[in-house]
């Protein structure tokens, strides 16, 4: 039987929160540490990050942050392949194969696309084409699960799709030759408790939204997000809990603790929140440290991004002479 594969990527866009490590960074250091022996590919999206990044040097600087980032959660390079998409450019080259096949009114269904049409902003095409070039990151690998957060759940769908499209068009015609087709049917994998992070707003924890906890943040950050998380009394059926800053608490301590905590400090909003920074300090302080440790060095962090690009290319490589095989123009 041949390994499973594992594959899930971030953009290089912005600092991270603990709504991208709880919604999904985290599962890929989980699922590493349970899937020992199956292939694993943890990648930096910049070519999708360039759709909101447009300055090299930010580009350099948040790709290198996300390589840091990724080591500092625990992802081990020499357990999971840690790599930069530009790097393998059968991204690309595959995705203009799929582009070929997908219709322009599918991708207009995109959650993506029609959000940034309803803001009545100017539509690049590479935000349109955007799950194509996704679909693109995860076939070529013969992926069969993708951790993420329930925003990407339509993106792994448009993958199964193009999956299947392709596999119906070009793929072997005699049933019998079914166990080889062409490109795997990718899962989503969701942790249904953390599905959405809430921000310090109790909307969706975003970038976008300016309502972030970082998830490296010093005590001050720290201090300075919790005391701005809006406390609301929850209604009569949260019982007086103030939910923004339960929700963000039962996080990183039990519940069992935090009933027992909350109802001890009944509507001492103050006393309440200040727990909430200590126990996000003492969870966030040592992948800080870490992190410093090796930002101490970047150009070992580079290292691994190069090694990671080579094992990548030679899965990728494989995988895009089939698709170029079974499209004719190999
Ligand atoms: P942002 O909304 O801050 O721009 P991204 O879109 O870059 O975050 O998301 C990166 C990853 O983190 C995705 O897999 C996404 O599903 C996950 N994620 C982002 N925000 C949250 C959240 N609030 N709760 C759960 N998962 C999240
Ligand atoms: N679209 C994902 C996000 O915004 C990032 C991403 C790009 C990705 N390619 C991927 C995630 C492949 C999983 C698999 O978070």
């Amino acid at each position: 039987m041949s390994k499973k594969t594992l594959l899930s990527g971030v953009k290089p866009t912005g600092t991270a929160h603990i709504g991208n490590y709880f919604g999904a960074m985290k599962q890929f250091v989980d699922l590493q540490n349970t899937h020992r022996d199956a292939n694993k590919f943890f990648m930096i999206a910049d070519y999708h990050g360039l759709n909101f990044i447009q300055n090299a040097e930010e580009m350099r600087r948040l790709t290198l942050n996300l390589a840091l980032d990724y080591l500092a959660i625990g992802i081990d390079p020499k357990q999971s392949i840690i790599f930069k998409q530009s790097d393998v450019s059968a991204h690309t080259e595959l995705a203009w194969i799929f582009d070929t096949i997908v219709t322009m009114p599918y991708l207009m269904r995109a959650h993506a696309f029609k959000d940034a049409e309803a803001k009545d902003k100017e539509i690049n095409v590479g935000t349109f084409n955007y799950p194509v070039l996704m679909a693109a990151d995860i076939l070529l690998y013969g992926t069969e699960v993708v951790p993420v957060g329930q925003d990407q759940k339509q993106h792994i769908e448009y993958a199964r799709d193009i999956a299947l499209k392709f596999n119906h068009i070009f793929g072997p015609k005699n049933p019998q030759e079914y166990g080889d087709l062409i490109f795997k049917l990718p899962e989503p994998l969701i942790m249904e408790n953390v599905a959405t992070v809430p921000g310090i707003d109790g909307r969706k924890m975003s970038k976008s939204y300016g309502n972030t906890i970082p998830l490296f943040a010093s005590r001050e950050e720290i201090t300075k997000a919790v005391m701005g998380i809006v406390t609301d009394s929850g209604g009569p059926e949260a019982g007086g809990i103030p939910m923004n800053v339960y929700n963000i608490h039962k996080l990183v301590k039990s519940e069992e603790k935090l009933k027992e905590l909350y109802a001890m400090q009944k509507g001492k909003y103050k006393a309440l929140k200040e727990a909430l920074i200590e126990d996000l300090d003492a969870f966030i302080k040592p992948m800080r440290e870490r992190r410093a440790e090796l930002a101490k060095n970047p150009k070992k962090v580079l290292k691994i991004l190069e090694t990671g690009a080579k094992q990548a290319n030679k899965v990728a490589a494989a995988k895009l002479e089939e698709a170029k095989k079974a499209v004719g123009v190999l």
